[in-house]
């Protein structure tokens, strides 16, 4: 039988900055623990990934640091490269998007797709930077959201109401080069017309996958179907990126959103053909369906949209080519319960991490894996991690596995003793520690990687639990022989976790082997689940002994969460902070007509089915009006009641999904995006006048 073949994708970094946990906890952890869980089962894996070296998270990193793109990507592809190998996640390839074999790979499938008559080529007005010469597209825009009025919306989206935009839809538009207002110019482009695709989408997406993908992938894409998909141009006026391969279209360059998943792609193309494989099978439909590799991309909930339904959308207008067969994206991590912030630099990141903690990889792996946000946001804690290093994976693997050797080594001088026959004891543990392999299994299969780490931990909780129960040391001066056989089923316990540690604690199962001194580079799932003859430690065999046997996990004292701490807590001291341009000057006479009051807020709720609008009734002093306003994400409605707020309360009522607000109710905005509310120092009459 042909093993099973799968083709494993981790979200491309952009080369613009360096990884923090966040990432690893979304797009790189749990496909590294899926892929280590395939090798293991014997199934036919490649694992892709490699930096997204285009677009605009690229250039106006290069433009904020002086720099050239090139040298920003070069910094970075190098830094993130270095972190993702130091830290052992087992990609096949880690290539990028800046080599050739992208560029031709990529240019390649729009001329397909240009041939086969799939764009739609539209000259249109957009908007263009005078001072940069420069036509401002997705982040290069910012304005007014016309939906839920959020100051800050990009010309792609809208991060407050999740609404996709085109930059012409922005109130009051700003270019983020140059802070100043944008004229309107007429440029081509060529349109990939995802609202043709609709209907088939509704078909594989779905029906297809109702219940077998995870609820917050499937949600956000039936969500944007349900909003109706419209036409998105696949290229832009840019000069970084993959040049449009047509003769008619010098200066234009390929959306980064449709270069980068192709450099999946391209990525397998190199890696197959550094390793003589034959790329093809990884990625195009084969003669007999069942031969078809199983595509799965492992990316944080911010690219849901475009690998569920833009990029599959070009796969089958190329045509030929399989479609991911799941899409198991991950929420967003925490830190510390604030979002994690580059510009602020609070953050773990992961190359510091890598110095501060050398050869405590494992730690963190076991520590992001706990606490994975595989169905909400999740938050990591110092004080957790220390937590699970003390008393999971000190205190219940490192003390089973030390112990077990230790008395060995004091009973048997090392020497692996004879089973005998098993006490009923030995096989009672044996089938509960065999439930959880089970278990693990069936958790893994299904992308639910924090049961399935529990379940091997619970491996280990079951032979320290036996070990403790059975008392070999009381046993030792009564009766020798039956120490034999406790013994012995816990050594082979102990191989069996270190096999399963090759997926979640790749460093730590090594040190297991070395102590057991067994090679168990070819141990399997069938060992693991104790489906072979042979003995994972054969009775007359030696295991370490000497003195100074290392132990797996050492305590992980406070002064050392302490230091992790006050790092934060200075976090964003030392780093520029990323303001907002000042807009355009007014006259007085332009402020003197709006009228900005103080309110009290009498009632708050959620607006129906929005995520990020909350409607309250507010006493304006003059009256009691309704305002409804993105803040869901923000403030709990209850938590309102009664707040005295600031309302500019002339501004001309407008609907929002249905409820007419009648004014706006003033919020501060942080550099993070987090809201505060403008209240008056002490309470006041409603009505007074804010000038
Ligand atoms: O969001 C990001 O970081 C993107 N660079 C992910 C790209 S994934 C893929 F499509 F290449
Ligand atoms: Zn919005």
């Amino acid at each position: 039988m042909i093993p099973k073949r799968y083709t494993i994708t981790s979200a491309l970094p952009y080369a613009n900055g360096p990884l923090h946990i966040g990432h690893i906890a979304g797009a790189y952890l749990p496909a590294d623990l899926y892929v280590r869980y395939l090798r293991m089962r014997g199934r036919d894996v490649v694992y892709i990934c490699g930096s997204d070296e285009h677009g605009a998270a690229i250039t106006l990193r290069a433009k904020k640091e002086g720099v050239t793109p090139q040298s920003i990507i070069d910094t970075y592809h190098k830094q993130i490269k270095d972190a993702f190998e130091e830290f052992g996640i087992s990609f096949d390839i880690y290539h990028r998007t800046s080599e050739p074999l992208h560029h031709k790979t990529s240019q390649g499938f729009f001329k397909v797709l240009h041939e086969k008559g799939e764009f739609e080529e539209k000259t249109i007005e957009q908007y263009y930077d005078e001072e940069y010469n420069q036509f401002l597209a997705d982040r290069y825009i910012t304005g007014e959201c016309p939906v839920c009025h959020y100051e800050s919306a990009y010309g792609d989206q809208c991060e407050n109401c999740g609404t996709s935009l085109s930059p012409t839809e922005l109130i009051n538009p700003i270019s983020t080069l140059s802070g100043k207002a944008p004229i309107l110019k007429s440029t081509t482009h060529w349109y990939l017309p995802l609202d043709k695709y609709q209907p088939w989408l509704e078909e594989w997406l779905l029906e297809g996958k109702k219940g077998v993908w995870k609820n917050n992938v499937y949600g956000q894409c039936s969500s944007w179907l349900k909003e109706g998909l419209k036409p998105r141009s696949m290229t832009r006026d840019l000069d970084w990126g993959v040049d449009v391969p047509l003769e008619d279209a010098e200066g234009k360059k390929l959306y980064v959103w449709m270069d980068a998943p192709i450099g999946y792609i391209s990525a397998t193309k190199q890696w197959a053909e550094d390793n003589d494989k034959d790329w093809e099978q990884y990625w195009k439909e084969q003669e007999n369906p069942e031969e078809n590799s199983r595509l799965i991309h492992f990316i944080g909930k911010d690219n849901i949209v475009f690998h569920c339904i833009i990029f599959p959308s070009i796969l089958r207008a190329h045509g030929d080519y399989i479609l991911p067969e799941n899409v198991p994206a991950n929420e967003f991590l925490n830190l510390e319960g604030d979002k994690m912030s580059t510009s602020r630099n609070y953050a773990v990141w992961l190359h510091e991490y890598l110095e501060d903690f050398p050869g405590k990889q494992d730690v963190l792996r076991y520590a992001l894996c706990s606490i994975m946000p595989e169905n909400k946001d999740a938050d990591f804690t110092w004080k957790d991690f220390q937590a699970r290093n003390n008393n999971e994976l000190a205190a219940i693997l490192g003390n089973f596995v030390n112990r077990v050797v230790v008395l060995t080594n004091k009973y048997f001088e090392g020497m692996v003793p004879e089973l005998g026959k098993p006490p009923a004891s030995a096989i009672a543990a044996y089938q509960q520690f065999q439930g959880h392999v089970g278990k693990m299994e069936e958790a893994l299969e299904n992308f639910r990687f924090r049961d399935a780490q529990a379940e091997f931990m619970n491996m280990a909780r079951v032979g320290n639990k036996y070990l403790t129960d059975e008392e070999p040391w009381k046993k030792w001066k009564t009766d020798p022989d039956a120490v034999k056989p406790i013994l012995w089923s816990c050594l082979e316990m102990i191989a069996a976790i270190g096999t399963a540690a090759k997926i979640f604690l790749p460093n730590t199962s090594q040190k297991i082997f070395d102590l057991l001194q067994i090679d168990g580079s070819e141990l399997d799932w069938e060992n693991l689940a104790g489906k072979r003859e042979k003995l994972l430690v054969p009775p007359g065999h030696t295991i370490k002994t000497g003195k100074g046997l290392p132990v797996l996990f050492e305590q992980i004292p406070d002064e050392v969460i302490e230091i992790q701490l006050e790092k934060l807590k200075n976090a964003g001291k030392t780093t520029e902070v990323n303001l907002e341009p000042l807009k355009d000057e007014i006259s007085f006479d332009d402020f003197q007509k709006m009228d900005i009051r103080i309110g009290t807020i009498l009632e708050a709720e959620k607006v129906k089915k929005t995520k990020k609008l909350l409607k309250f009734k507010v006493d304006t002093g003059l009256d009691v009006r309704t305002i409804v306003s993105g803040v869901a994400e923000h403030f709990e409605p209850e938590d309102m009641i009664g707040k005295q707020v600031t309302v500019l309360a002339n501004l001309a009522p407008r609907k929002i999904r249905g409820v007419e607000s009648q004014g706006m109710i003033l919020f501060a905005e942080d550099p993070d995006g987090k809201l505060h509310r403008l209240n008056p120092e002490d309470e006041i009459q409603p009505g007074s006048v804010v000038n």
